[in-house]
Order: C-alpha cells, then sequence, then structure tokens
C-alpha cells in the first residue's frame, strides 16, 4: 500500500475518511447532507475505534467518520485512527482513502504514524490462497493524508516507513510454514539485508561444532535440517564504541521432539521462530533508517524434530559455555539454543547490553496472555529504558521477576544444570537457565514473546496472524538509548 502526503484532497474518486471525537464538530457540520444528523442517530459518541460509514452525493462518494477519543495520546489516537480506517476500507472496493487530518492539531510524527498503522493494518499474506473471491481480495492501494504538517514526509521516510518494511519482514518470515522457512532458507531469504549495510556471516551444523555449541546442536540433531548461527552487524555508531546485542530464538519448527508435544495446535509452532524473526526485522528498520548505533544480531536457527537420531530425555550436553546441562525435556529446547548463541555472542562482540528474544514457554501465556511480553532483567537502568520503548512502541512489556530459589530449582544431579524446572514458574526457571549463560558485568534482558508474536485475532495495527512484535520495540530502544 502507497502511503502519501498531501496539503488538500485530492482530484478523483476516493473514499473521504474524517476523524471526529463528536457527532457534531466543525467538519462533521461542513459536510451538509445531513451528515451530523446521521452521526447523530447512529449514537457515534467519538470513541477511539469506532466507525460510521455512509454514503454522500446520491451514493456516489463513501464517507467513513473516525471516532478519535477524547484526550488520548497523539501518538496512540493516530495510530488507532489509520488503523481503524484501514481496516474498514481495505477490501471494501475502495481504491484510494484521504485521511483528513485538518484541524487536528497533530504534529508530523503523529501525522506519519496514522499512515504507519495504515500499511501495517493492512498487511496480507496471500501467497498460498490460489482461489481468492475478487470480494476477498484487498482492494484499498493508496492512503492519502491530508492537511499534516510540514516535516510529516521527512518524518515518515527517515522513521516510519523503514519500521514498516522490518516489520513486514518479521511477519513474512513468521508466517511462512516450516516445509519452506527451516535454517536454511531462513537464512537465504534474509540474504539481501547485505544491500542495506547490514554485514551477515553464517555458520553451518559443522563450524558450530567446531566451536562446541553442544546444547544448540543437540537440538538440532533429530531434523534433516542442517542448523544455523545467523550473525548480524550494523555499524552505524561510534567506531570502537560496544555494540548493543540481539539474539533470538529461531526454532522454525518445534514438535517437542522426543518430548513430543499434543497433535492439537501442533500447526503453531511454525512460529517458534518469532524471536529471530524480530530480530532480522529490527535490522532491517535500522539499515533503512540508518541508525548511528552499533548492532549485533544473532538468531539460533534449528528444527526439533523426533528421530532415530533425536536427542532423548537423560541425554548430558557440554555447552559452549563448557557449563553442562542435562536434557530433561526436548520440548525445552529455545533455551538450549539461546545457551549457545548468547556465550557466541559475548566471547566474539564483548557486548556492553544484551537483549534475547524468544518464544520461549506456554507459561508466560498463562501469565500475561496475549496483552504483554515478559520482562525479565536484573539490571534496573536496561528494565526502565525496555518499558519505556515498550510504552512509546506499542510493543508491550510487564516485568517478571528473577530471584536465587528459582535458580535453585534447574540444579541437577548429575551435570551442572537440568534444562526445566517445576511446572510453577515455569516462565521464571527459564529466564534463570538463561541468566546462566551471561558473563558478569553484561546487561541483559529476556523477552518471553511466545503470547505476542502471533495473534489468533486483529488487532489495532494487525490482521489475525503473524504481529511482528519486537521489531517496534528494538527500533525505539536504539532511537532512545543508543541515538538518543
Ligand atoms: N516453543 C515453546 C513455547 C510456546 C508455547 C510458544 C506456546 C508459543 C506458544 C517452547 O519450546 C516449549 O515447548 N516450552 C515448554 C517448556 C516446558 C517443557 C518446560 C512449555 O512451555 O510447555
Ligand atoms: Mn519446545
Ligand atoms: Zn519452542
Amino acid at each position: 500500500m502507497q502511503v502519501r502526503f498531501a496539503d488538500r484532497l485530492p482530484d478523483g474518486h476516493y473514499a473521504l475518511v474524517l476523524p471526529a471525537d463528536r457527532f457534531d464538530t466543525d467538519a462533521v457540520k461542513g459536510l451538509g447532507d445531513g451528515v451530523e444528523a446521521t452521526l447523530k442517530r447512529q449514537r457515534f459518541d467519538g470513541d477511539a475505534g469506532s466507525a460510521v460509514e455512509l454514503f454522500l452525493a446520491a451514493g456516489t462518494k463513501r464517507l467513513l467518520v473516525v471516532g478519535t477519543g477524547k484526550g488520548a495520546a497523539p501518538a496512540a489516537a493516530a495510530e488507532k485512527l489509520g488503523g481503524t480506517a484501514a481496516a474498514r476500507l481495505l477490501t471494501s472496493g475502495e481504491t484510494h482513502a484521504a485521511i483528513d487530518l485538518t484541524g487536528l492539531g497533530y504534529d508530523a510524527d503523529a501525522a506519519a504514524r496514522v499512515g504507519l498503522s495504515a500499511a501495517l493494518r493492512s498487511w496480507r499474506y496471500d501467497l498460498y490462497h490460489t482461489k481468492l473471491k475478487d470480494k476477498q481480495k484487498p482492494t484499498l492501494k493508496q492512503v492519502t493524508i491530508v492537511g499534516a504538517g510540514t516535516g510529516t514526509r521527512q518524518r515518515w521516510e527517515q522513521r516510519w516507513q523503514p519500521v514498516l518494511e522490518g516489520v513486514k519482514l518479521t511477519r513474512e518470515l513468521v508466517t511462512e510454514p516450516a516445509n519452506i522457512i527451516y535454517p536454511e532458507t531462513f537464512v537465504e531469504r534474509v540474504r539481501h539485508l547485505a544491500d542495506l549495510g547490514i554485514e551477515l556471516e553464517v555458520l553451518d551444523g559443522a563450524a558450530m561444532k567446531k566451536l562446541g555449541m553442544g546444547a544448540l546442536l543437540g537440538v538440532a540433531q533429530g531434523s534433516v535440517r542442517d542448523p544455523r548461527l545467523l550473525i548480524l552487524r550494523w555499524n552505524g555508531g561510534k567506531k570502537g564504541e560496544a555494540p548493543l546485542a540481539f539474539v533470538g530464538k529461531g526454532v522454525t519448527f518445534d514438535t517437542g521432539g522426543i518430548s513430543i508435544k499434543p497433535a492439537q495446535g501442533m500447526e503453531a509452532m511454525k512460529w517458534d521462530m518469532g524471536g529471530a524473526g524480530a530480530v532480522v526485522g529490527a535490522f532491517k528498520a535500522l539499515a533503512l533508517r540508518k541508525a548511528k548505533a552499533n548492532i549485533v544480531g544473532i538468531c539460533g536457527l534449528v528444527e526439533n524434530m523426533p528421530s532415530g537420531n533425536a536427542q532423548r530425555p537423560g541425554d548430558v550436553v557440554t555447552t559452549m559455555s563448557g557449563q553442562t546441562v542435562e536434557v530433561i525435556n526436548t520440548d525445552a529446547e529455545g533455551r538450549l539454543v539461546l545457551a549457545d548463541a548468547l556465550t557466541y555472542v559475548q566471547r566474539n562482540y564483548k557486548p556492553k547490553t544484551i537483549v534475547d528474544l524468544a518464544t520461549l514457554t506456554g507459561a508466560i501465556l498463562v501469565s500475561l496472555g496475549h496483552e504483554f511480553g515478559g520482562l525479565f532483567s536484573p539490571d534496573e537502568e536496561l528494565v526502565t529504558q525496555l518499558l519505556s520503548a515498550a510504552e512509546a512502541s506499542g510493543d508491550k512489556l510487564w516485568r517478571m521477576p528473577l530471584a536465587e530459589p528459582f535458580d535453585r530449582m534447574i540444579d541437577s544431579p548429575i551435570a551442572d544444570m537440568k534444562n526445566v524446572g517445576p511446572r510453577e514458574g515455569g516462565s521464571i526457571t527459564a529466564a534463570e537457565f538463561i541468566k546462566r549463560f551471561i558473563d558478569d558485568g553484561v546487561r541483559w534482558a529476556h523477552l518471553d514473546i511466545a503470547g505476542m508474536a502471533w495473534s489468533d485475532k486483529a488487532g489495532t495495527t494487525h490482521e489475525k496472524g503473524a504481529t511482528g512484535f519486537g521489531v517496534r520495540l528494538l527500533d525505539q530502544l536504539v532511537a532512545d538509548t543508543v541515538e538518543g
């Protein structure tokens, strides 16, 4: 979808989107044609996300009045507006919508966000639908934002269009099934990032064996798909400044392995690479907007399968860090992948700060549902920074605890640790496991995004399906803490 900005309403045919916080604003009254009375009769009250559709000029012009809410923060109100308008018009038959912001007082950022959310909400992946009826196909091709202040186009091009492209990449990877996206093809699908100036390096299973990545390789060994470690580098910051590291869980399919999952709903485990997806999407956004920051990204890419060669419950593996792990449950594989990816990034890049993202536990859904990602970190400053980036980006987080008693729950009688604790506090013991692979002095946060990478219902800025969670969060974190 194209997003344009203009000073006045366009020529030709378009659907007019008029934001309003009441049924009797001056703009509504200015339309005449009984619009005010119609809105009143439909009990339009201007609540954010509410919308009334009607036709003007004897049915020739579609009007969509969208509620902006009263007293909402401009950025949030703007995104609600763009997303609501796009959702209503996407398959309406209209090809062009003009959203008239005149008189709303939106600054350049808020006005550009109207375009961002309209484009985000319109994103679909219809590649495998060969029989869509015309009525089901999206028709909306262009959104013109009218009456936005100076600087809006610049704000769009320099910030939100890059973020849009990043989120789209993440959603594509998360949506693709596991017969299409597996470790090798995940890497191929993101190779084009090199054209943006991102350095890519790829390790295969043999290279990881030389490095002693026994935990990651133990997960991979049941699959015919060779694993990959994908390393991305963006050097937009000061020369020699220690990088910020993003580490993503990239399990391209999680059957559970020998500790196999129930059949019901297992297809969801194609998106168990949502953490890795967010890392590459964030890189795309940051490179497109030429972020002034040094960033390293690591994606641990494996497929977790049962087979005659799969690892067994009770196996002991030696991680790259030298620590040993008793694999009690082969379905607790994400932490094993992250362990070696984290050691690799610390040994090779000496990052000051690490944020890992992983669809790690079902337990985080029990705690936080689909409303917040779980944030685990012992670093108060990093917690504050991430919560603030979460608030500003809309990728919401809620802090969860880390504490000694949970660490003791993963001690093993035969190895340095086991890969699962008791059922209770399952996402906390998972975080404590990861913490054992973080060197002293490194600022670290773990984000459990199992409830956030995919949504069974549409939201303001996404259709049902892949959300792209994490991309906007990481982009905002870089903007606030490295560039800001
Ligand atoms: N990928 C799953 C976690 C998950 C569950 C993500 C539901 C998204 C939706 C992870 O690898 C897993 O299987 N975790 C186990 C851990 C358990 C065996 C300790 C879980 O949460 O059940
Ligand atoms: Mn699992
Ligand atoms: Zn998993």
